[in-house]
């Protein structure tokens, strides 16, 4: 009943001319159907071009990266949802362990960014994971848990519902260190069951958790086939068209 997701986030790579080829290369291999649907995220300087690029295809959709949460104002360097909207975004990546770690996002900006993006009709696909010293303490799943809860802080059930959750353990983000399908089932099916207890069964039955962190073409398909993983959040992988076509077809 979920339809998988499979989003491209091409991190800071590639300029207006490379993103706009790469996304008529991934527009060209991929299938007619496909089970899954795809978002790919550029830099911010290049989605327009990309957006142009595309075209009229509805196959491939864009996603920013991150966002601030006002509209406008003073705020130098920010991009709003209301501005990647209208560059051609259907959804923001929010919350990303990177913005985590490297430019002091909180659980709080997580979550206003999140309600910012709903607001403005965008899908937000928001990031949580552990360290590998916070899953070496056995702390995975109330970290994990933790950053699911303060996100959901105020959302009601329609909100929810418009949700995407990406679990990237960021020991697994850019390493080639692969969590094991078996240990992404288990977070995937936390998140699920929590969202299930703190908003409803329904919701949580409908909700899209992907895994991310080194998602590649061939171990794509064994992750995908877990129960509650219902697409992935690819980094390296998506800036080859062929590797990341492979993994849309994976799904399915
Ligand atoms: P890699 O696929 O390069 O490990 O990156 C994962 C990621 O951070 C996607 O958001």
């Amino acid at each position: 009943m979920r339809r998988p997701l499979v989003a491209g986030n091409w991190k800071l790579h590639k300029t207006i001319g490379e993103s706009v080829a790469l996304a008529r290369a991934i527009l060209h291999r991929l299938p007619r159907e496909t089970r899954a649907d795809v978002l790919v995220a550029p830099v911010f300087t290049a989605i327009h071009a990309v957006h142009g690029a595309l075209g009229e295809s509805t196959r491939v959709g864009l996603a920013g990266q991150s966002c601030y949460f006002h509209d406008e104002g003073a705020y130098t360097g920010e991009v709003s949802p209301a501005l990647l909207k209208d560059a051609g975004c259907e959804a923001v990546i929010v919350g990303h362990s990177e913005r985590r770690q490297l430019f002091g996002e909180t659980d709080e900006t997580v979550r206003r960014k999140a309600g910012a993006c709903l607001s403005h009709g965008l899908t937000p696909i928001v990031c949580v994971g552990e360290t590998l010293e916070q899953r070496e303490a056995g702390t995975t799943e109330a970290v994990v848990l933790g950053q699911l809860d303060a996100a959901l802080e105020g959302l009601d059930a329609s909100s929810v519902r418009r949700l995407v959750i990406a679990y990237e353990p960021v020991w697994a983000i850019g390493t080639g260190r692969t969590a094991q399908p078996a240990d992404a089932q288990a977070v995937h099916a936390a998140i699920r069951a929590r969202v299930s207890a703190r908003v409803s069964p329904d919701v949580a039955a409908g909700l899209r958790v992907l895994y991310g962190g080194s998602v590649k073409a061939d171990n794509a398909a064994a992750l995908m086939a877990c129960a509650d993983v219902d697409g992935a959040l690819v980094g390296g992988a998506s800036l080859d068209a062929a590797s990341f076509v492979a993994i849309v077809e994976a799904a399915g």
